[in-house]
């Protein structure tokens, strides 16, 4: 079949000239297909989580892994890889990193240009991975061990997708979930103009989009969807590392596929990717005062004036099941939609991208000209939101007890009269653009870039863009093919890739921004964002559409080298007086019926001493009557399963590892023992394994 780009290539042929690349011919949606995962699960112990900003949320242990999800989709000319990753946002230095470590391996085949990094924006993720001063406040600084964990992961996941690419389709299907999200700043969704709201009957997108991929034969290798929600059903007194709903979905949908492995290990990979969940939370009843009872003030989420007591909550009885309800929804609509999706996805595979200064963009918004700013975080930032109120006490920061944040709290800037003009009506709580010590507080350029595999294109947004700025990005990106491209070949569909590339905070509308809201207030590029981002991926779309290279534009800076990191590593361990690493101090019951949860308790290292990469921590075993061996049945990447880890002395670098198992009800009866894995340090600062095993027990049918 001859692709509808070369139809449309002769009809430009008199404006344009046609690349080589159009004239592809792609064989009845017949496209390269690659699938891998990898762990990017970073320090378990004692480092700041990202997403909340609060100080006093550190990693005490895992409940279960995160992963790079790979997808290489390449035509006979092209190709492009989509990765979804669950932790809190895509970084600049990240993907710089795993763009060199790529090139370094395949050469020129994969480039800032064709790799789309998304994120999950989980929330219980451990931070420290990004280059802006910004976002490294709550962690002290750099922490090289989340940064490298992320990226040999992801790198790793992209090898993979690399080495089994085979020949396949890919369908496509879209449908409405309910129930799974509510818009947390309603009052800033209702600023929007009226004719525009009634154009939609929700205040969230309500849609997922899914990509079934499989082989020639049609069975399935891979499913990527996009639904937009935030990652934010565990809450801000969590300490464990987790997927969120969409980790869980993802869990759920893999061990549907893989039957009978180990997650993380299956062939089958699930992505459940994020997109424009600026606004849109997963805790659907909402918010209400902690301390009362009551509805929060509407417009400032504030019960008596404090921000701190008013708190959404999820379905569930508690964060967990919350987690496990909201990723239920979505893994059983992507499950519906999988099952059923039987259109095609045609035509070439292409790519476009450019770096942007997004502080310095002139803009036309409804009639008037309009000019973006240097970054500047608003007032409501400080007070966070619905699903975490802050404690980004920065005014009174004098009784901070991070020594990373007391160095850069004496060069606070007052911002410009020019950037207070500019950022109006925003009240400047950081003058962030104006702030450059030690280092870029936030970024001024940031990447832009599309893919489009046939009629489907998908805008990768370095940001968390609202709901309604969604609708408008996909709209105005629809128009300009639609326009470009009329009568040749399927409807275009447009998904927005949110959190990808780089992370500059929130992206609302012009009308969302006057409100000032937690979003508004993190917009950071001033009240004409939006507009400066749709006129940007309307010229890509523009370009990509005939067929025109861009400039690559100003690189963003790579700051690796200028990282300060201000959080002390592992000291050393020391086991109590007479005991040893990995001895038992409180075992598990001789029986237990199913549905009830096994307990035990290890003398440990520190988790930070070894990550356990693509490993695990702890083992749930079954011993086999057949082939007289213990089988692993679980391992710290389930859900039933938490890794907790405590520090018992500081003084003498003593810790405990509590580990349980939540028996589920298809587990097989039989005789089990719990394993733990973990690395001791001693202080020759000499590392090295030890193991430590439960006594045997029994499970029985309750
Ligand atoms: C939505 O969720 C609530 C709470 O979990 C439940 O009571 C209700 O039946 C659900 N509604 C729909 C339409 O699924
Ligand atoms: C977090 O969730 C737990 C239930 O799992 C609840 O008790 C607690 O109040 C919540 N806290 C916040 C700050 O949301
Ligand atoms: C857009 O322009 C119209 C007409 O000039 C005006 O009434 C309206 O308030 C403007 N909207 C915004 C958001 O500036
Ligand atoms: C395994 O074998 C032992 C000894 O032969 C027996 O007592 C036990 O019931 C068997 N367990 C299972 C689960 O079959």
């Amino acid at each position: 079949m001859v692709n509808f780009e070369w139809v449309k290539c002769v009809a430009l042929v008199a404006m344009v000239s046609c690349g080589v690349t159009v004239l592809t011919e792609t064989r009845d949606g017949v496209y390269k297909l690659g699938i891998g995962i990898a762990d990017i699960t970073g320090p378990a112990a004692e480092i700041n989580m990202m997403g909340y900003a609060k100080m006093s949320q550190t990693t005490g242990g895992i409940h279960f892994r995160q992963y790079s999800r790979a997808f290489v989709i390449g035509d006979g000319n092209n190709r492009v890889v989509f990765a979804s990753l669950d932790n809190g946002m895509a970084s600049q230095l990240v993907k710089l990193e795993v763009v060199k470590a790529l090139q370094e391996k395949f050469g020129d085949l994969y480039s800032e240009k064709n790799v789309l990094l998304s994120s999950t924006h989980t929330h219980s993720t451990p931070a420290g991975f990004l280059q802006y001063v910004l976002y490294l406040i709550m962690s002290q600084g750099f922490i090289r061990q989340t940064f490298d964990a992320q990226v040999e992961g992801i790198v790793k996941s992209i090898e993979r997708a690399h080495e089994n690419v085979q020949d396949g389709h890919i369908y496509w299907d879209q449908g409405e979930l309910h129930n799974a999200s509510i818009n947390r700043s309603p009052n800033a969704y209702e600023n929007n103009p009226h004719d525009e709201r009634e154009k939609f009957n929700y205040n969230v997108d309500k849609d997922m989009f899914l990509l079934k991929l499989t082989d020639l034969e049609n069975n399935p290798i891979g499913m990527i969807n996009w639904f937009a929600v935030h990652g934010t059903s565990m809450n801000n007194t969590n300490d464990l590392i987790s997927g969120d709903n969409k980790g869980y979905a993802s869990l759920k949908f893999e061990q549907d596929l893989n039957k009978d492995t180990i997650p993380g290990k299956g062939p089958f990979v699930a992505a459940f990717a994020q997109s424009n969940e600026g606004d849109v939370t997963p805790n659907i009843l909402g918010p209400r005062c902690i301390d009362t009872g009551l509805p929060c003030d509407t417009s400032s989420s504030t019960c008596d004036g404090k921000n701190e007591n008013c708190i959404a909550f999820g379905p569930g009885k508690d964060m967990f099941e919350s987690t496990q309800i909201i990723g239920q929804r979505q893994y059983e609509k992507a499950k519906e939609l999988f099952t059923g999706a039987s259109k095609k996805l045609q035509g070439p595979v292409q790519f476009i991208h450019q770096y942007i200064d997004m502080s310095n963009i002139a803009v036309n918004y409804n009639g008037t000209e309009g000019h973006t700013c240097k970054p500047a975080m608003g007032y409501s930032f400080a007070a966070g939101t619905i699903d975490g109120p802050g404690d980004f006490n920065f005014q009174q920061g004098t009784t901070s007890s991070s020594s990373f944040w007391n160095l850069v709290r004496d060069f606070l800037k007052r911002p410009s009269e020019s950037l207070k003009q500019c950022q109006h009506p925003k009240p400047i709580l950081l003058a962030t653009g104006e702030m450059s010590f030690p280092y870029k507080w936030q970024p001024d350029i940031v990447p832009t870039q599309l893919l489009k595999i046939g009629s489907l294109v998908i805008v990768a947004v370095p940001g968390e863009p609202t709901t309604m700025a969604g609708r408008r990005l996909r709209q105005a990106v629809k128009e300009v093919f639609d326009e470009t491209l009329t009568g040749s070949g399927d409807e275009i569909k447009v998904v927005i890739a949110g959190l990808s590339n780089a992370y500059s905070s929130y992206i609302t509308t012009y009308e969302e921004y006057q409100v000032q809201r937690y979003e508004g207030a993190s917009t950071i590029y001033g009240p004409h964002t939006l507009q400066a981002y749709i006129q940007q991926y309307q010229m890509l779309a523009n370009h990509l559409a005939l067929n025109l290279e861009v400039s690559e534009g100003p690189l963003p800076p790579n700051l690796l080298s200028r990282q300060i990191t201000l959080k002390p590593g592992v000291i050393y361990d020391g086991a109590p007086f007479g005991r040893y690493f990995g001895e038992v101090v409180e075992d598990v019951d001789p029986v237990y019926a199913v549905g009830s949860q096994v307990r035990v308790t290890f003398v440990s290292g520190h988790p930070r001493n070894n990550l356990q990469l693509e490993r695990t921590f702890l083992t749930v075993e079954r011993w086999s009557n057949t082939t007289h061996t213990w089988d692993v049945v679980a391992t710290d990447a389930n859900w039933e399963t938490k890794f907790h880890w405590h520090r018992t002395s500081s003084i003498f670098g003593e810790s405990r590892v509590i580990i349980t198992w939540d028996i589920p009800s298809d587990a097989s009866p039989g005789t089990y023992r719990i394993r733990h894995y973990g690395h001791k340090k001693n202080l020759l600062q000499v590392i090295r394994p030890y193991v430590g095993t439960s006594s045997e027990f029994d499970v029985v049918a309750s």
